[in-house]
């Protein structure tokens, strides 16, 4: 009786003096896989956790649009050996949940492409490293994916691309520059759907794409020598509308039928590109976007909403500082379809919430940890009704201390709102849809339904509005 139950604790003791072990190692396997065999016998019965069966799959699903050779990942993460080689670090990344790369909390809102692994996915990391790491049967292992480089959503009716390959000088760090990619439109455009392809898909991070009508940005190109200029947060002018973005993992999507982005004629496509230094590669990069543009009647604008603070002061040293941005009073009925956080190097922490007329508090989103390298747009899984009458809070936390390693400035100096790496900024850009709006209302129906460019949230003084009654943050927006 004692023995039986002592033996399992034995067991356990074997198996996790043999882990402290096998982490120390976590060396490459060279040419042939490693034998592991022993472990599957007799303490651990047969490969109880599996590669091929338990582990390829969550890879293929999770893991390789980025850990494959090419890929923005540093290594792959496709083969039995591969895996094994990283067979630690890969229970360590995925335990503390930095892998795969997902910034929002979940608990908050419910986005489309949230790849987060359910706590059995991570189970299945530290029990496959737990039970030897085995392989097991050959005939578990999923088909191989493929990764293609053709458009994803089939072909595009336009695509646009830089006018030169850019080959970034990585010897002060990372590169981020913008590209003016003019669309010779004659006529507004509908587009429905916008997908991103990175040239050299191992140096390019992230891609965000705005629209310039002014001109703008060819007189930004022009001061600046090489293919595009160089831009860090933001394009560097005032900016009418985005397109939206891409980054390693993200699936492109086609907009709900009757909804369309506006590309007015003669507008340029300025594409952001930041180009990460740690892949280890300068090569020529080509990046293009496709458009596509709707082939159904649009019923509605979708419209992007910046709930913005340009006026803020980070004090130099100031390890927590508090920086908000509010709609007090939505005027009119809308649904919000997507969410884009926006700070520079020393945000830590931004949440986006709303309280309807009737008190109750919606979360938006909800950044915890804050990374500059790691920026998306989230797209929500049904499209929010925000009432009229409801209230738009955004409350960001910044670290402008010293003990931030993201700070560049030694000492620490004053922050405020700007384009540059020193510089600051503070928005969530909604990109949202007006209920009442129908641009297919006959002729003489009421002019809200008809007005086309109705656009109360412009009218909006973006100075940081006094709220009409205190605000009380909820306590959850606080976990700082
Ligand atoms: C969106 C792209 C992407 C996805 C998806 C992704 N990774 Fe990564 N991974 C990276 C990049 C890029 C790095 C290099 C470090 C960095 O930039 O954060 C990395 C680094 C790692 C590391 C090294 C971490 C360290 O501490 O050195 C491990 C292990 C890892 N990933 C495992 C995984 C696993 C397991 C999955 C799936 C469950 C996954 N990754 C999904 C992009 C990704």
């Amino acid at each position: 009786m004692l023995l039986r139950r002592i033996a399992p604790a034995l067991v356990g003791l074997a198996l996790v003096g043999w882990a402290i072990v096998a982490l120390a190692q976590d060396a490459p396997p060279r040419g042939r896989a490693p034998r592991v065999v022993g472990f599957r016998d007799p303490i651990v019965p047969t490969a109880r956790v599996t590669f091929n069966r338990d582990v390829a799959p969550i890879l293929q699903a999770r893991c390789q649009s980025c850990h494959h050779d090419g890929g923005i990942a540093p290594f792959p993460l496709v083969t039995y050996a591969d895996a094994y080689a990283h067979k630690g670090s890969m229970v360590v990344s995925t335990q503390n949940r930095t892998m795969p790369p997902w910034r929002v909390d979940s608990a908050c809102t419910d986005f489309q492409d949230d790849p987060s692994l359910t706590p059995a996915e991570i189970a299945t990391f530290s029990d496959w490293f737990d039970l030897g790491a085995v392989a097991g049967d050959p005939k578990d292992l999923p088909p191989p994916l493929t990764f293609s480089d053709g458009w994803q959503l089939g072909q595009p009716d336009k695509v646009l691309t830089m006018s030169a390959p850019m080959t970034p000088d990585f010897s002060r760090g990372d590169v981020y520059r913008c590209f003016v990619m003019p669309t010779g439109l004659a006529d507004d455009r509908w587009v429905n759907a916008v997908e991103v392809s990175p040239g050299v898909g191992k140096m390019v991070h992230h891609v965000l794409l705005f629209v310039d009508t002014t001109g703008e940005s060819e007189s930004l190109d022009a001061a600046d020598p090489g293919p595009g200029y160089s831009c860090f947060g933001g394009p560097g002018f005032t900016l009418q509308n985005a397109l939206g973005g891409w980054v390693p993992g993200s699936v492109p999507s086609r907009l709900p039928d009757g909804i369309g982005l506006r590309l007015p004629k003669n507008s340029r496509v300025v594409m952001q590109v930041h180009y990460s230094a740690l892949s280890g590669v300068s090569a020529p990069d080509v990046t293009s976007v496709a458009l596509h543009y709707s082939t159904k009647p649009i019923r509605q604008e979708l419209r992007i909403l910046p709930l913005i603070n340009q006026s803020f002061i980070i004090p130099a040293g100031a390890k927590d500082q508090v920086v908000t941005a509010s709609v007090p009073i939505v005027p009119i009925p809308v649904h919000v379809l997507s969410i884009t956080p926006h700070m520079h190097l020393l945000g830590r922490t931004m949440h986006v919430g709303t309280t309807l007329p009737n008190g109750s508090q919606k979360c938006l989103v909800d950044v915890p940890d804050w990374s500059f390298h790691w920026q998306r747009q989230y797209n929500f899984r049904e499209p929010l009704a925000i009432p009229a009458g409801s209230r738009l809070d955004l409350v960001a936390h910044y670290d402008n201390s010293e003990e931030n390693p993201q700070n560049v400035s030694h000492p620490p100096r004053e922050v405020r709102w700007g384009e540059n790496t020193t510089d600051e900024m503070c928005i969530a850009f909604l990109a949202f849809t007006i209920d009442g709006e129908n641009l297919l209302a006959p002729a003489g129906a009421t002019p809200m339904a008809k007005r086309q460019k109705f656009d109360p949230f412009w009218e909006v003084d973006w100075k940081p509005v006094p709220p009409p009654a205190p605000f009380e943050v909820p306590q959850h927006w606080n976990h700082h």
